[in-house]
């Protein structure tokens, strides 16, 4: 437990202009502040920023409260994340009141997993911009794909070299315990008692939870060789619930609020081309079937998906079973077939920007008439 004095502490230091204007660019008016809603789309201000009384005031959309409050709903963080993320801000050292042992550790030993997916995400991603054979193989097949520097930092894209036992020897000598290299999967441990990299050879696509943590990895080969699957996953672990988890919901939840609607697609790299169109409130369920857990997810922000999907019979199926949990999950759907043989990865780029933008805009249908049409074929 944060102890009450490190949150009167953050509580004094608090300036509520300075926490909010992070996320919101707000303009004087008098003795308090105004700017546009961060929670509605709308032309002209109705957001004020109280700073005598340390309070916000959102009337198109009714939000109101203090910074802890702000950053809560802004960031959708939980409170302790956002007492953390507060304390940073102002240097403000988190003093916490002794729990049980079982809940240290289990507290210790989470956040010491998160630690080392982010010391691997670094990792990952050094590699792709600043190893020989990185650069060579790695960033030469995200740039065939058309990613762009930005989008390549964004996604926090990478690369894992080549051999069994690069990541780590690196993770070791910088500290890292051998027992959390397996708990995070990130090494594969065999039956003889030594262990091996899980990726390698392979680039590297981070999966972040809301609040921009790493969770996991995913890891495309490069080239088609045979006998290998196309995209390695990190393991089920402490910090990674696969069904709890969207790809691409970090950085498509403003968007997602913002045009009160979400985009379902299937893949990675769907999610990344979507966002090079400037369509960004997009997420992916990663192959695997939706679950109810991710559209509870989604629900935090709207309450309309659109699901897109490839015109194929087999797209088609696993669509429809989407469809229907959604639909039990009381969100709004509606869907988007692509042509035959495209995924939203490959028409946007074969279409460009203006033109995949309205594909999506014509080609959206409402329910009930795309089933009915599924009938009349
Ligand atoms: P796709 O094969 O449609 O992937 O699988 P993609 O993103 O279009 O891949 P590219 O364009 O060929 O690179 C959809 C999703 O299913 C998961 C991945 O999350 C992938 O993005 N998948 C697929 C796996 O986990 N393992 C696999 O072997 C294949
Ligand atoms: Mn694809």
């Amino acid at each position: 437990m944060i102890t009450r004095e490190t949150i009167d502490e953050i509580k004094n230091r608090i300036d509520i202009y300075d926490v909010v204007s992070d996320f919101v660019s707000l303009k004087k008016s008098g003795a308090n502040f105004k700017g546009l809603s961060p929670f509605n789309n709308e032309k002209t201000p109705s957001f004020f920023v109280v700073p005598a009384k340390g309070i916000f005031k959102d009337f198109s959309s009714g939000k109101g409260g203090d910074a802890f409050t702000f950053v809560m709903e802004h960031e959708k963080m939980s409170y302790v994340e956002t007492i953390r993320y507060l304390a940073k801000k102002y240097g403000v050292e988190i003093k916490e009141d002794r729990n049980s042992p079982e809940e240290n550790e289990t507290q210790s030993e989470r956040e010491s997993l998160y630690v080392l997916m982010n010391f691997a995400k670094d990792y990952y991603k050094n590699n792709l911009m600043h190893s020989d054979e990185g650069r060579s193989i790695g960033l030469s097949y995200f740039r065939e794909r058309g990613f762009n520097d930005r989008t390549i930092e964004k996604f926090e894209l990478g690369y894992a070299l080549e051999g069994w036992e690069n990541f780590s020897d690196e993770a070791i000598a910088k500290g890292f315990n051998k027992i959390f290299l397996e708990k995070t999967g990130l090494v594969v441990k065999k039956e003889d008692g030594s262990s091996y990299d899980r990726f390698r050879g392979r680039v590297i696509f981070p999966v972040h939870g809301l609040s921009g943590k790493v969770v996991a990895f995913g890891a495309r080969m490069l080239g088609k060789e045979k006998n290998q699957p196309k995209y390695i996953n990190s393991p089920e672990t402490d910090i990674y619930h696969k069904s709890d988890v969207l790809y691409g919901l970090y950085q498509a939840k403003n968007s997602i609020r913002q045009h009160d609607v979400c985009y379902l697609v299937e893949g990675y790299t769907d999610v990344i081309s979507m966002h090079q169109a400037d369509v960004e409130n997009v997420v992916a369920s990663s192959g695997t079937a939706l679950t109810e857990n991710q559209i509870k997810l989604i629900r935090r922000f709207t309450e309309n998906i659109t699901v897109l999907f490839d015109g194929d019979n087999a797209g088609i199926k696993a669509a429809l079973r989407g469809i229907d949990m959604i639909l039990r999950g009381g969100l709004n759907v509606r869907v988007l077939l692509f042509p035959d043989g495209e995924d939203p990865d490959s028409f946007s780029r074969k279409v460009g920007t203006t033109e995949f933008q309205k594909y999506l805009k014509e080609h959206t249908q409402d329910f009930v008439s795309f089933k009915a049409g599924l009938y009349a074929k």
